[in-house]
């Protein structure tokens, strides 16, 4: 099967230091692939090569589309779909709103414009209301649909984040440490709606701290260590590799 995504030797240099280097993996359509390593280890930066928010060497995939070199629009309309650290959501519009509104930003097309009042707006804008219901109804959160994002704890507006990424077409999904701050309840609303987005066919690539979350949803973990790619396998195979439990994870953390 041809991978969603393809890294093969992706390299990224700030000034005199070498933040990833010469990094080579694959994910599956629908495969959950974690990237975990100590801090300063080049995860977000792997992110952002990817993204294109970086200038990079080597080569990105996506399906039979070569990512590298292309700017960070075009990367996204190929379905390449990430949430920020700061969410950027809109505290006082309903969790709704706040999907549809991703819908409407990949048209261009500004909720506050007044664009509405044209009749094809206006279907477009049904049509938005539709997409984000069956978002919402597939993440289990269509019960909080009209609820003012303010009023949410920020483990639910993490999961609101992660619907609004998906408000358009996605075919891969980067999470950068989604489980920050989030309650043990909440880690395990993640934990199934990560693996309920990959049964969809959506592949994931998930930077995370947090060790459990890793363990249960992930089919594959990459591990970086100072830019380079120091283990790839399963959670159990991870688990026991000696290079990586002797470099930073820790005995006892892994176990
Ligand atoms: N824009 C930048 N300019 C210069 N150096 C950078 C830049 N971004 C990251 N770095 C450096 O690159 C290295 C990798 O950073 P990166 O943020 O990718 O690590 P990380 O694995 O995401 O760490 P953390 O777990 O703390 O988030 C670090 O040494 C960092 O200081
Ligand atoms: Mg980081």
């Amino acid at each position: 099967m041809t991978p969603r995504l393809k890294l093969e030797n992706v390299g990224v240099q700030f000034a005199g230091l070498r933040a990833v280097s010469d990094v080579s993996f694959e994910v599956a359509p629908g495969e959950i692939c974690a990237v975990i390593g100590p801090n300063g280890a080049g995860k977000s930066t792997l992110f952002n090569a990817i993204g294109g928010y970086v200038r990079s060497t080597g080569h990105v995939w996506l399906d039979d589309a070569q990512l590298s070199g292309k700017p960070i629009h075009e990367i996204a309309a190929f379905g390449v779909r990430r949430t920020f650290q700061n969410g950027g959501l809109f505290p006082d519009l309903t969790v709704i709103e706040n999907v549809a509104v991703g819908l409407h930003q990949s048209h261009n097309i500004s909720l506050l414009s007044g664009a509405f009042s044209l009749p094809s707006a206006r279907r477009m804008e049904a049509d938005a209301v539709r997409k984000a219901r069956e978002l919402l109804d597939l993440m289990g959160i269509l019960s909080i649909e009209r609820v003012l994002v303010r009023d949410l704890s920020s483990g639910q507006r993490r999961i609101i984040e992660i619907a609004r990424a998906l408000a358009v077409p996605a075919k891969l999904l980067m999470l950068d440490e989604p489980a920050v701050g989030l309650t043990t309840l909440e880690i395990e609303h993640l934990d199934q709606i990560l693996k309920r987005l990959a049964r969809e066919g959506i592949s994931v690539l998930l930077v995370e701290h947090v060790l459990d979350l890793v363990m249960s949803v992930s089919d594959k973990v990459v591990v970086l260590s100072s830019g380079e790619r120091l283990a790839v396998g399963t959670p159990a195979e991870v688990r026991q590799d000696q290079a990586v439990l002797e470099a930073y994870l820790g005995y006892s953390e892994l176990c």
